[in-house]
């Protein structure tokens, strides 16, 4: 994913920009650049492939100025070219970026329409023109920002250095995190903490929404609403190791929080943004001459793996058979060979998972593994390999690795649906707009945390909970139960909804938390009869929905979170975010050691 940084020094700023740049390369990237004010002017050095190239670069014309941002970039709209990187700049503003601008593209008309000349394909060159459009209107640099603000869409980050104000940084961010970091005479903005262990440990991490003034002597941080606020400065611990928790109790929560700029990271490497198009690696093998695929893996990867079957057989009309691993790798399945065999898994290291993709590569199938680690081991026996991009996964309770594996999967199944012709552009391009959305309503998701935290409180007290869905929501019913009681040891299950009369519905009392997964859709009402029949029997129904949902719901209901309307597609990365944040806040409540719970690892290397 892209990385930031910015210095308000006291002396020449570019190599220290490109310093912390290397500090954030983990991050993986494909174009870097920097912006400083020489003489109270913006001016910029930009390079394609890696920092080395941005260093030649420096040293060929090298910059003075003691103000500057840098950046990393990772390519999402427009190609990894010098043209591309960032800062991007008009005469006025320099800006660096990290995220999704969503609704660029009727930005981009209406400043055009007013005069703006854009130089690239980015989203973020718009940013630059949207304040420089504010400060043609009299604006003053602050001001312009804070106009700007409100009128973009979508998950990011942003830093802003400004022509004529050399005490001058401004940091932004809106599901892409962003610290602040505090020096002698000095401040700084970068990513995450670690880009700016170098200059200080003393950090401020901003809240989402939250955009923050430096100058030499401090930070003024205001909230969305631009009521001032202050942030905890914390001690970072980035220094002694890659990752730290930020303003975070605990890594589950922080990499609940990530989700939005992962999947967006990891979208951006499967999806071309700009023509809403879908733009895999080459693989070894011919989608469009595929007959079959079988998908296998353990826990949470294989929930993410079962939504993955809806997707392939909707969108591709490919036949998906699927498997826990433990059972795959023993019950000998007849494979015709030249199947796709496809394995999910966040470690890549997990023993059953590797059984399976051994069983079935011994059967002639076309491997393909989805993992986080691109360098484990099912990666290396794979044919192809599609890494999510959701970064190091700390918690043992799989979340952001979980909705990246979405995003791979969802990918995947689109590419397969063009190619083979049961997808037609249009309906590409729909379906891609749909998952450039996906980061911006995971973040509306996470706003519903206070609500969740309360009700988290009353579910600590339950012996039993049942999770219920259909669709898409029904592998989610399954993982929700799955995190409440691998971090709260509270008893859970997960269930088809439409299972309920054939058993389930016995364990239904008062005492009994039902929470039920349904956006509304075609089969909603078949779910709200459902709940007519718990409530019934007194049970407590616990309704996650959107707003049609919780208006034809027809029940009374303990709690009713309504997240915004979205297409079906991108149902399960929002939702899956509100059974993470419950599970997680009803694990605090428990006292339980939510990133490593008793008993549990986080990879099952051995059977
Ligand atoms: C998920 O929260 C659990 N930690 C566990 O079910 C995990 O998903 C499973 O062990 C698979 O691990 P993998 O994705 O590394 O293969």
């Amino acid at each position: 994913m892209c990385g930031i940084v910015g210095i308000l020094g006291r002396e020449p700023v570019a190599e220290r920009l490109v310093e912390a740049l290397k500090r954030l390369e983990y991050r993986g990237y494909d174009s870097a650049g920097v912006a400083t004010l020489e003489g109270g002017h913006i001016a910029r050095r930009r390079a394609e492939g890696k920092l080395r190239n941005l260093d030649l670069k420096l040293h060929a014309e090298p910059l003075n100025g003691t103000v500057g941002i840098g950046h990393t970039r990772w390519a999402t709209h427009g190609a990894p070219t010098e043209r591309n990187a960032h800062p991007h700049a008009t005469e006025k503003v320099a800006v660096v970026h990290n995220g999704i601008i969503e609704n660029f593209r009727e930005l981009r008309h209406s400043l055009e329409a007013a005069g703006h000349v854009f130089r690239t394909e980015t989203d973020t060159e718009v940013v630059a023109h949207l304040v420089t459009d504010e400060m043609n209107s009299g604006k003053a640099p602050i001001e312009a920002v804070a106009a700007a603000l409100p009128k973009l869409k979508g998950a990011f980050a942003l830093g802003f250095v400004f022509d004529g104000a050399p005490d001058l940084l401004i940091g932004a961010r809106r599901g892409s995190p962003l610290a602040i970091g505090y020096g002698d005479g000095e401040m700084y903005i970068g990513s995450d903490a670690l880009a700016l262990a170098p200059f200080t440990d003393r950090i401020a991490y901003l809240d989402d929404g939250d955009w923050a003034v430096l100058s030499r002597n401090g930070a003024e941080i205001h909230d969305a609403a631009g009521h001032k606020v202050e942030r905890p400065q914390i001690r970072s611990q980035a220094s002694s190791f890659l990752v730290d928790k930020g303003n975070h109790r605990h890594f589950m929560a922080k990499e609940i929080h990530e989700q939005p700029e992962v999947v967006g990271h990891t979208l951006a490497y499967y999806l071309d943004m700009a023509n809403d198009r879908v733009r895999l690696p080459k693989l070894p093998f011919d989608i469009a001459s595929l007959k079959h695929v079988a998908i296998s893996a353990c826990g949470t990867a294989f929930y993410a793996g079962l939504i993955g079957k809806y997707w392939f057989e909707r969108f591709a009309r490919l036949p998906v058979e699927i498997d826990i691993a433990s059972e795959f790798r023993y019950r000998e399945a007849p494979l015709e060979p030249g199947g796709l065999a496809v394995f999910v898994s966040q470690s890549g290291e997990t023993a059953d998972t590797l059984a399976s993709l051994r069983y079935a590569a011994q059967h002639g199938q076309n491997i393909l593994s989805v993992v986080n680690v691109p360098t484990s081991t099912i990666a290396r026996e794979s044919h192809a390999v599609m890494p999510t991009l959701a970064g190091p996964e700390i918690g043992v309770a799989s979340t952001k690795a979980f909705t990246c594996q979405l995003a791979v999967l969802a990918s995947l199944a689109v590419a397969a649906g063009r190619a083979r012709g049961t997808l037609s552009e249009v309906d590409e391009q729909r379906l891609v707009a749909a998952l450039v959305a996906a980061p911006g309503l995971m973040a509306e998701a996470l706003k519903l945390e206070p609500q969740i935290e309360a009700l988290a409180r009353n579910l600590s007290k339950a012996k039993d909970v049942l999770y219920l869905g259909r669709g898409t929501s029904y592998p989610l019913a399954l993982e929700g139960a799955l995190k409440l009681k691998e971090i709260s040891y509270i008893h859970a299950e997960g269930y088809a909804a439409g299972e309920l009369k054939h058993g389930p519905i016995a364990l239904i009392d008062e005492t009994m938390p039902v929470i039920v997964i349904a956006p509304y859709d075609r089969i909603f009402e078949k779910t709200a009869s459902n709940m007519q029949e718990v409530a019934a029997r007194g049970g407590r129904i616990i309704l996650f929905t959107d707003a049609k949902g919780a208006e034809e719901a027809g029940v009374e209901t303990e709690a009713t979170f309504v997240l915004p309307d979205m297409p079906a597609t991108i149902t399960p990365f929002a939702y899956a975010v509100l059974i993470q944040l419950l599970a997680y806040h009803t694990a605090v409540v428990m006292g339980t050691d939510v990133d490593q719970p008793r008993n549990l690892a986080k990879s099952v290397t051995v059977e």
